[in-house]
C-alpha cells in the first residue's frame, strides 16, 4: 500500500510496512493540541446515554470542517460517517462511545463539568477525540481501498446504545470492526491486545425490598425494609464467597439505595441497584441462585417480601482471532514490542461493544493512559487521563483500518 499525507499543504508520501504506522503516529501527535481541545470541549459537556444532544452537534461540525459525509440521529442521537471509497465493497468499523455518567466532578481540571451532576468519568471523552483524529488522518490518507466507517455511539453506560446502532444498520457489508477503552491502569505508551474474552457478562440487578411501616420505637409491629437490605446486601457478600467456586470471578455490587423518608419511621420499601458480573455463563447461573436463595432468606428471617429483576444484560466482549492479529500487528507499528501487552485476565467491566462482536469479528483493546499523581479509578469523581494517548489512539484505529482493508 502507498499512501499520500496532506500536512498543511505539504504532501508525505507513505512507504509500505512498518513505517505507515509511524508517519499516521508521527501525524497524529502534530494533531495534539487539537485532539486535547477536542477532548476538553466534550469533558466540559458531559451529557448521559441517549441525551448526547450537543455531543452529537459538536461531532457533526467536526466532520462538516473535515469534509466527511455522516448521518446523524442514528440510534438517536449517534452519528455513522465513513471515510473512503464510497463504491468500495470492503467496510472496516470503528467506535467511539459518547456518552458522561451521572457523577458531580471533583477533579478541580480548568476545563472541569460545566453540567452539575454529570461527568465524563470513564473516558469517553478521549475515545470521541481519537475517532475523529483518526477520521482526520484516513482523510488526509490519500488513498485507500474499501471504506471506513466510523460509529459515534451513544448510551454505552448501561443502556446498550450498540444494540441500536445495529439496529440502524451500522455494520451492514462490515468486515472487521475496532475499537478500545482508556485504561488508567497502564501508562501511555501500552497497549493491551487480548484474543478471546477480555470483558465479563455484566448483568444489572434491581432489588426492591417490601417491608411495612411503623414507629422507630416499635419495629415489632412493622417489617424494617433498611434492616432487611442491609443483611441483604451483607448476606450476598458472604454467600458468593461460599457458594460458588473462588476459582471463577463472580461480583455483585450495589451501587444504589434508595430507602426510608424520616429518621423516626421504619421505612416500608427500600430499592437496591446494581450490576452483577461473571466470566462464564455457569457461574453466571451460580450467581443467579446465589441472589435468588438470599433473597428467600431475607424474606424468611425478616418478613418482608423482596422481587428481583435483572434490567439489562451485556454479552461479554470475545475478541476474534483474525481481527486481534491485525490490531496487534497496528499496535506493535505504534508502540513496538514492549509496548504490546498481554490481557490475561479478563476485565470485569461490561462493555456493550459485545453486541458487535456478536454480529462481525473484531478486537477491542485497551489503551494505557495513566496520569501522574491521579490514582482516582474510572468511574470515580476524580478521574482523569494522560491525554498523550488520545494521538496514539487516533493513529492505532486508523492503522488498523487501513491494515484490515489491505
Ligand atoms: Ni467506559
Amino acid at each position: 500500500m502507498s499512501a499520500k499525507f496532506l500536512q498543511e499543504g505539504v504532501r508525505i508520501t507513505m512507504t509500505p510496512g512498518r513505517d505507515s504506522g509511524k508517519f499516521l503516529l508521527a501525524r497524529a501527535r502534530d494533531l495534539s493540541s487539537w485532539l486535547s481541545s477536542i477532548r476538553r470541549h466534550l469533558h466540559a459537556h458531559p451529557e448521559p446515554a441517549f441525551q448526547e444532544v450537543e455531543t452529537s452537534r459538536f461531532i457533526a461540525s467536526i466532520l462538516d470542517e473535515l469534509g466527511i459525509s455522516y448521518r446523524d440521529n442514528v440510534a438517536q442521537t449517534g452519528i455513522i460517517a465513513e471515510v473512503g471509497n464510497p463504491e468500495a465493497k470492503d467496510v472496516v468499523c470503528l467506535r467511539a462511545d459518547m456518552d458522561a455518567l451521572h457523577i458531580q466532578e471533583r477533579t478541580g481540571l480548568d476545563f472541569s463539568s460545566q453540567r452539575p451532576g454529570f461527568m465524563h468519568a470513564c473516558g469517553h471523552d478521549g475515545h470521541v477525540a481519537m475517532l475523529l483524529g483518526c477520521a482526520r488522518l484516513l482523510k488526509e490518507t490519500g488513498v485507500f481501498k474499501g471504506r471506513v466507517r466510523l460509529l459515534f455511539q451513544p448510551a454505552e453506560e448501561g443502556q446498550g446504545g450498540a444494540k441500536e446502532m445495529i439496529e440502524a444498520g451500522c455494520l451492514e457489508g462490515c468486515r472487521y470492526i475496532f475499537g478500545g477503552h482508556i485504561d488508567t491502569h497502564f501508562p501511555v505508551g501500552k497497549i493491551a491486545v487480548q484474543e478471546g474474552l477480555i470483558c465479563a457478562f455484566a448483568d444489572g440487578l434491581k432489588i426492591a425490598v417490601l417491608g411495612r411501616g411503623g414507629h422507630a420505637a416499635r419495629p415489632h409491629e412493622a417489617a424494617d425494609a433498611i434492616t432487611a437490605a442491609c443483611n441483604l446486601v451483607v448476606g450476598l457478600q458472604s454467600a458468593i464467597n461460599k457458594r460458588i467456586n473462588p476459582q471463577y470471578p463472580a461480583l455483585v455490587s450495589i451501587g444504589e439505595i434508595k430507602a426510608g423518608t424520616a429518621p423516626n419511621a421504619i421505612a416500608d420499601k427500600a430499592i437496591l441497584k446494581g450490576t452483577m458480573r461473571t466470566t462464564s455463563p455457569e457461574i453466571r447461573q451460580a450467581l443467579f441462585q446465589v441472589v435468588e436463595s438470599c433473597a428467600k432468606a431475607t424474606e424468611l428471617a425478616f418478613g418482608v417480601k423482596v422481587d428481583i429483576s435483572y434490567p439489562d444484560h451485556y454479552p461479554p466482549v470475545i475478541n476474534s482471532p483474525e481481527a486481534t492479529k491485525i490490531a496487534r500487528q497496528a499496535a506493535l507499528e505504534l508502540v513496538g514490542d514492549d509496548g504490546v501487552i498481554p490481557y490475561p485476565i479478563p476485565s470485569l467491566g461490561g462493555e456493550d461493544f459485545s453486541f458487535y462482536l456478536e454480529k462481525v469479528p473484531g478486537c477491542f483493546v485497551r489503551f494505557g493512559a495513566r496520569k501522574d499523581g491521579n490514582d482516582a479509578p474510572a468511574h470515580s469523581s476524580g478521574f482523569d487521563f494522560d491525554e498523550e494517548v488520545l494521538p496514539l489512539g487516533a493513529a492505532f484505529l486508523a492503522n488498523c483500518a487501513l491494515r484490515a482493508l489491505k
